[in-house]
């Protein structure tokens, strides 16, 4: 089959990796991909937001399969167009992908289903934002509605801190129209971790536990990034809390999005909370998490191009879903000054090296003068595995070692930042 992934961070990277490893699979092709992917699939120059000439591209070309790994064409409808154009296309259509563009719709979701999650009010308009938050009182937490890369939470220790966020996102438009409409809620405690599943409409399979990490810094200080390092599985979540996961809140958000006529087929992002009074969701995404999916499709055993398939077609109950008997990291080597100023085009020395000992997923590397060099936030995501978790981490740190580039930033304190 002729294969086309959607995008080109490290996400992408992995998902093309593992599908080269796929008998079925028999060419492949990114769009736009990097300068990593480029050495297992055929890089197309079609932006991951072009609808219309991504569809035209798959057409032309004859693709058998479209793999859309991104947020943002995913809420722009990139599924539902492929599959107008009769391609196959893996991902949520657009009704579906809603429960990660618009967070108004997901807590509403979350609420009329009795799926755990934090207390919140919606509102549009900034004065009534604001008594509300007068009245809660801190901490609490202000959410812009729209996709906002991320950055669009403020979690605010005082009240003047989250009126400050309001006003921003509400009057200033920080984040654009994505804060028209801002979620305001409880502030949450606890060990965060992500569970990404398959789901095919009805059913859901969930893929090990994993944890990013998604402050700049040691110590989880500094600014929110999209993630600074990942590892597979989390000691904190449970046998015990994965059932009660799978009970109160998996199975609930898919027959949810059933019954309300948005099936969802795709890689669901479950991001979780335990707090003490059991687990609750902080945040759905519509997609594979970065740098989550590169630690945890690591340990995937299975045929992904056979699962995305039963994905697609209701099948999940067929699928092969194996998972190796071990534990990953994945460490992002990031430019200087990430997620605010970074420079771009530095030489990269040493993949060669890394990469006899761990897999080394591209995120931001372009090619130029017969050099890899960088090209965005996050470089580079380091994965190996190990039998323990702490081996895991210990051989990711070792084999990142040869790897460098001017400015290079990363964090050393992987798996261990609780
Ligand atoms: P989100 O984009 O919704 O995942 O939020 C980004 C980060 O903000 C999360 O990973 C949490 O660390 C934090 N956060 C979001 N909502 C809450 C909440 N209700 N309570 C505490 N922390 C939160
Ligand atoms: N790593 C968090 C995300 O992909 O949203």
């Amino acid at each position: 089959m002729k294969v086309l992934v959607v995008g080109s961070g490290g996400r992408e990277h992995a998902i093309c990796w593992k599908l080269a490893q796929s008998p079925n699979v028999t060419q492949l092709y990114c769009a736009p991909g990097n300068a990593g992917i480029a050495q297992t699939a055929q890089c197309v120059d079609v932006k991951a937001t072009d609808v219309e000439g991504m569809v035209k591209w798959a057409r032309d070309h004859a693709m058998d399969f479209v793999v859309v790994a991104p947020d943002d064409p995913l809420a722009m409808g990139m599924v539902d167009a492929l599959e107008a154009a009769g391609i196959p296309a893996f991902g949520p259509r657009r009704n579906a992908a809603i429960i990660e563009a618009s967070k108004a719709f997901s807590k509403e979701l979350m609420k009329k289903y009795g799926i755990p999650t934090a207390r919140y009010e919606t509102f549009t308009q900034l004065d009534a934002a604001l008594a509300y938050i007068e009245e809660q009182g801190a901490p609490i937490v202000v959410k812009a509605d729209g996709l906002a890369l991320g950055k669009g939470v403020v979690v605010a220790a005082t009240v003047e801190e989250a009126k400050t966020a309001a006003r921003e996102m509400m009057a200033d438009k920080k984040f654009g129209e994505s804060g028209s409409t801002v979620v305001i809620e409880e502030c949450m405690t606890g060990p965060e971790v992500t569970v990404l599943a398959f789901a095919d409409g009805e059913r859901v399979r969930p893929m090990p536990a994993s944890q990013d990490h998604k402050r700049a810094y040691d110590g989880n200080r500094g600014p929110n990034t999209g993630g600074m390092g990942a590892i597979s599985p989390p000691p904190q979540y449970t046998p015990d809390i994965a059932r009660r996961c799978m009970d109160k809140i998996f199975l609930p958000t898919i027959q949810a999005l059933k019954a309300e006529g948005r099936p969802f087929h795709g890689v669901i992002y479950f991001g979780l909370m335990l707090t003490p009074h059991g687990p609750k969701v902080v945040e759905y995404n519509a997609r594979f998490g970065d740098p989550e999916c590169q630690a945890v499709l690591s340990l995937l055993d299975g045929d992904l191009l056979d699962i995305f398939i039963a994905c697609r077609e209701g099948a999940l109950d067929r699928a092969d879903i194996k998972w190796k008997n071990q534990a990953a990291c994945c460490l992002v080597l990031a430019s200087g000054g990430y997620p605010l100023d970074y420079q771009k085009g530095y030489p990269i020395s040493g993949l060669e090296e890394a990469g006899k000992s761990a897999v080394v997923f591209h995120a931001g590397t372009a090619q130029k003068d017969g050099r890899t060099v960088t090209s965005g936030g996050r470089v580079l995501g380091v994965t190996a595995l190990g039998n323990s978790l702490e081996d895991a981490i210990a051989a990711a740190y070792a084999a990142a070692r040869p790897i460098s580039f001017q400015d290079m930033h990363f964090r050393t304190d992987i798996g261990r930042a609780f």
